[in-house]
């Protein structure tokens, strides 16, 4: 795994980011958003629809109590929050596996920890720390072979 680290001084910031990347994101892709509680997931997450073809008016709400919502963004933001989730069968039931797994989505997950399966191999990880108030440190990891991360990311700021 290679690592990138960027800092942002400011949920403004952190949005702006993953605006920029959305551009660069093809389906299908998952990305695993880590970090403490108020870390900043969501926040990345709204970058990311605000980001995507007719996803810049979109509002994004955390989708804790719904487990996942879709956002009708081309292509499709499944946002999948598994923090009250830790048994497989819930996860089936609920048809997150379905979601998780679509081909012809792009995929957030937030606490991807809590997932007891294993995430696609090409899954961009996502690691969210706050050091100050505003600030934070998202450290990007991901498997140098499938895809340039690099260059993308380092456009990032
Ligand atoms: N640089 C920053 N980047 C992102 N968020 C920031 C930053 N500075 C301050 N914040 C604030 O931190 C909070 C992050 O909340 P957010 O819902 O995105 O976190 P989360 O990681 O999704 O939490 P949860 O695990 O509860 O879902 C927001 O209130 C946001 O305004
Ligand atoms: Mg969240």
């Amino acid at each position: 795994m290679k690592s990138i680290k960027l800092t942002s001084n400011s949920s403004t910031i952190t949005k702006r980011m993953a605006q920029k990347l959305a551009t660069y994101l093809q389906a299908p892709l998952t990305l695993a958003l880590d970090g403490d509680l108020g870390a900043g997931k969501t926040t990345f997450v709204t970058g990311l629809v605000n980001g995507l073809k007719n996803g810049r008016n979109i509002r994004v709400q955390s989708p804790t109590f719904a487990l996942a919502r879709s956002y009708p963004t081309e292509p499709v933001l499944h946002h999948v929050d598994l923090y009250r989730i830790n048994d497989a069968v819930i996860l089936d039931d609920l048809g997150i596996e379905s979601l998780l797994f679509d081909s012809l989505a792009l995929v957030c997950v937030e606490w991807p920890g809590q997932y007891p399966g294993a995430l696609p191999p090409n899954t961009l990880w996502i690691f969210i720390k706050a050091k100050e108030k505003n600030q934070r440190e998202i450290e990007f990891q991901f498997e140098d072979s499938v895809f340039d991360w690099t260059t993308i990311l380092k456009k990032l700021i």
